[in-house]
């Protein structure tokens, strides 16, 4: 089997038969030269850099009812906020001086923000801070909304597909959210020239390997510049909550298969890989990530975006302890990038 990562390393491609053999292993050598081969890949296009992002979270009000979710809005049992512009611009500002280029703006979709609003508040970000970029994630929006982002200066713009099957996408999704309409978005974004991040959970509940085969194709399809990927964890407030997370092992086999398809793509190491394991984001990195998002959102609303359970958000992990962050990533042989962080 190890002739396939070879040519998976090569050539950056294989058959979908060989990738079912990568993707199902249990060996462990086979595992240990994924990562061997996907570490090399990523230093040779990014030598030892990490980027950072300072992820804001936002809202967490969301008008979607995804079952895997802990913010779908069937959960009544979670206290919701937004924050305001000046709490917003709080969050850049502090992030700034901690060194962050890329502020992220996530939340649920909550129509508190309207375009308007998210125009001037990205513009001010844009006029404050010339030298960053502004990255959204907010769900599904009209192409005219993504345009007006776009104009008022936004950089990048994160949406998941989540699964590219649609009999796997109907399990996950209440009936009235549109396989196609996801879709959509992702292409509508990039038309607009965004630089896109898309991806999809590892082990979410009813996924087989060959869903997994048929999301790594709509990469292929659709090319993005970052790639999320990260192991589902179950939300005790959800349909789901009896189910298990995704594991470590495969989590990070398909990070490694994914850097070496995607020689030149941002592949962050998330949170929810941090969850799952203390050294989760440093197994990460050493598997062709090379990105890490911390968390910029004030202290006080930062458990209550709990898309599933014991999310790691107080400690370490969160943007203020800068040095703590560039110990860890040093600890496993790389160095923090003071750069926006584009890709190649
Ligand atoms: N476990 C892991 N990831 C989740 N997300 C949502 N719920 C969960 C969960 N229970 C991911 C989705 C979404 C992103 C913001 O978080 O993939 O796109
Ligand atoms: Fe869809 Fe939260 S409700 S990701």
């Amino acid at each position: 089997m190890t002739e396939i990562v070879e040519k998976l390393y090569r050539t950056g491609n294989i058959s979908d038969s060989e990738l079912k053999s990568l993707i199902e292993t249990d060996d462990k050598c086979v595992s240990n030269l994924i990562v061997k081969c996907a570490d090399e890949t990523r230093q040779k296009y990014y030598g030892k850099k990490v980027f950072l992002r300072g992820l804001i979270e936002i809202s967490n009000y969301c008008r979607n009812d995804c079952l895997y979710c802990g913010i779908r809005r069937s959960n009544k049992n979670t206290e919701r906020y937004r924050l305001n512009r000046e709490e917003i611009l709080s969050c850049c500002e502090n992030g700034y001086e901690l060194g962050f280029r890329t502020f992220v703006m996530q939340g649920g979709e909550d129509s508190y923000f309207t375009d308007n609003f998210m125009c001037f508040l990205i513009s001010e970000i844009k006029k404050k801070y010339p030298d960053c970029a502004v990255t959204l994630s907010l769900g599904e929006r009209s192409y005219e909304s993504y345009r007006r982002m776009k104009e008022a200066g936004a950089d990048r713009y994160l949406l998941r597909h989540e699964t590219a099957s649609k009999e796997l996408y109907g399990k996950l999704h209440p009936e009235e959210m549109s396989f196609e309409k996801r879709r959509q978005c992702l292409f509508n974004l990039r038309e607009l020239g965004y630089q896109v991040g898309s991806g999809f959970m590892v082990g979410v509940p009813f996924q087989t390997t060959e869903n997994i085969i048929e999301d790594l194709r709509f990469l292929q399809e659709i090319r993005p510049h970052m790639i999320g990927i990260g192991p589902f964890v179950p939300h005790r407030e959800t349909p789901f909550s009896d189910k298990k997370s995704g594991t470590l092992e495969l989590t990070l086999r398909i990070l490694g298969i994914l850097r070496l398809m995607f020689p030149k793509a941002l592949i962050p190491a998330t949170t929810a890989l941090g969850t799952i394991s203390p050294d989760g984001r440093e197994l990460g990195l050493k598997t062709g990530c090379n990105v890490v998002m911390p968390n910029l959102s004030p202290v006080s609303v930062r458990k209550k975006y709990n898309l599933y359970d014991n999310k790691i958000c107080t400690g370490e992990e969160s943007a203020e302890c800068r040095v703590c962050l560039e110990k860890r990533i040093k600890s496993v042989g790389y160095e923090v990038s003071s750069e926006r962080g584009d890709a190649l």
